[in-house]
């Protein structure tokens, strides 16, 4: 007789240092909204947390499990990307156009390639991969116009038990005919693909009309459509993210307010709603998104990159909208939310606005699951949510091991400063290793 092997979902547990939220630093007072265990104990069954406190409280109780030391580490929740494109992974760093003209230059092209589906599973894959080592466990992911480009994204996120949510870019006019649909096919599409893949396993469906321009009022109807007959479903978009794209939605729908009218004359404007940019929103635009509790996704180095401008953060936090940090790769220059929170920081500061390392912490883990209504099972280390998480070292180059001490932070304002410095220095070498429900997913660490 064979002894059964050690099941992978045997209990384990994880020791170090763990920094996550419990409130929104932009509404409350930051030592109220961060929770910081310089000793910490992590304990995970079946992929969720089952306890979490300081070590000496909870060692009674769980100290003969199977513990992975990570003293000297920092552990924060899964980094959650708002508004990112696959495709678009190839195409990074394209120069010298802004908006429109790179769209039509580098994006399209790259796109087209997605109608086959080997193609697109390749890309899938590489992307996945650059999520996990710059420690982003679950995003919210454009795919292209072809149905296959989703098949294969959400395929290869369920292989790898990830949290994802993505749908097929809607776009039927303003485009050429290689990734374009009908706004007919679109829906019928749409409808196959959320019936397939939302609510399965861990993923979930947005539709995804790309942006004003490419999308006939009838397509935009269609859209809306599917919002009603599929309640639990997302909408994700583009809003007011370029000058001459906001005079372009002007022109071609002379009977709307606004750009955000154009989606609210379609019923696009929910509370499940996520608005990428929103650079050149109007007193009026800000309102309504509250009104709606519509979120906007900023994408601080994509808006610099194709030089749209700059964000105003501190009007979306004042009213209260949802707001959650995203890189818009391609558009953006880079996968690490580390890095995008540097930008965003620096962003602010052309605004004459602060962000704190522990806003900026905040909005890539809590705030992003509020964001996208993930919060019950993502964001921070609450009993019951899943063991997605990212663990940091505060010294991965030469210029952070004389920046950061190698002792670990023994209050709040240190540690606010080595995170800080972490954002602004950090990037990818930062994320010493990534778990996806308890199991390790990416790892750099040599110590393991
Ligand atoms: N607006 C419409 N499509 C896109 C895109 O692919 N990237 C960005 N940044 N903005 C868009
Ligand atoms: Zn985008």
């Amino acid at each position: 007789m064979t002894s059964a092997p050690l099941s992978s979902d045997e209990p384990v547990a994880f020791r170090g240092a763990f920094l996550d939220f419990v409130a929104d630093p932009f509404h409350q007072p930051e030592d109220d909204c961060v929770r910081y265990l310089r000793d910490g104990l992590l304990v995970v069954v079946d992929g969720k947390i089952q306890a979490f406190g300081t070590y000496g409280s909870l060692q009674g109780a769980y100290g003969e499990l199977p513990i992975t030391d990570y003293r000297d580490r920092l552990i924060v929740p899964g980094f959650i990307d708002t508004h990112i494109h696959y495709p678009q992974t190839e195409m990074i760093a394209a120069y010298g156009e802004q908006l429109l003209t790179w769209l039509e230059q580098y994006t399209f092209p790259v796109e087209s390639k997605f109608a086959d589906k080997d193609y697109a599973s390749k890309i899938a894959h590489i992307f996945l991969d650059e999520l996990l080592r710059n420690g982003t466990t679950t995003a919210l992911v454009l795919a292209t116009v072809h149905p296959e480009s989703v098949d294969a994204f959400l395929e290869a996120s369920e292989q790898r038990g990830l949290r994802m949510i993505a749908g097929k870019v809607m776009m039927d006019r303003n485009a050429p005919e290689s990734v374009r649909d009908t706004a007919e096919s679109s829906y019928q599409q749409t409808k196959a693909l959320i019936e397939k893949w939302h609510g399965r396993g861990r993923l979930s469906y947005a539709v995804t009309p790309r942006f004003a321009p490419t999308s006939t009022p009838q397509q935009l109807a269609y859209a809306g459509r599917l919002l009603q007959e599929f309640p639990g479903v997302y909408l994700h978009t583009h809003l007011s993210e370029n000058e001459n794209e906001v005079a372009w939605v002007q022109e071609l729908f002379p009977d709307c307010a606004g750009y955000l009218d154009v989606y609210e004359q379609a019923g696009l404007v929910t509370n499940r709603s996520v608005f990428a940019h929103g650079v050149q929103l109007t007193e009026e635009e800000f309102n309504r998104l509250a009104e709606q509790g519509s979120t906007i996704a900023h994408c601080p180095t994509s808006n610099l990159f194709l030089g749209s401008g700059l964000f105003n953060l501190v009007k979306a936090k004042e009213n209260n909208i949802p707001v959650g940090i995203a890189t818009d790769v391609g558009g953006g220059t880079g996968f690490s939310l580390l890095q995008t929170l540097s930008e965003a920081y620096k962003v602010a500061q052309l605004r004459q606005n602060n962000l704190s390392s522990f806003q900026a912490l905040f909005l890539a883990t809590l705030g992003g699951a509020q964001a996208l209504h993930l919060s019950d099972s993502l964001g921070n280390f609450g009993p019951g949510k899943d063991a997605d998480f990212v663990v940091l070292n505060r010294q991965p180059t030469p210029l952070l091991k004389l920046r950061n001490s190698s002792d670990l932070p023994t209050n709040l304002q240190e540690l606010a400063d080595q995170t800080f410095a972490l954002m602004m220095l950090g990037d990818d070498r930062a994320v010493a290793a990534t778990y996806i429900l308890g199991k390790l997913a990416h790892s750099t660490d040599s110590r393991l």
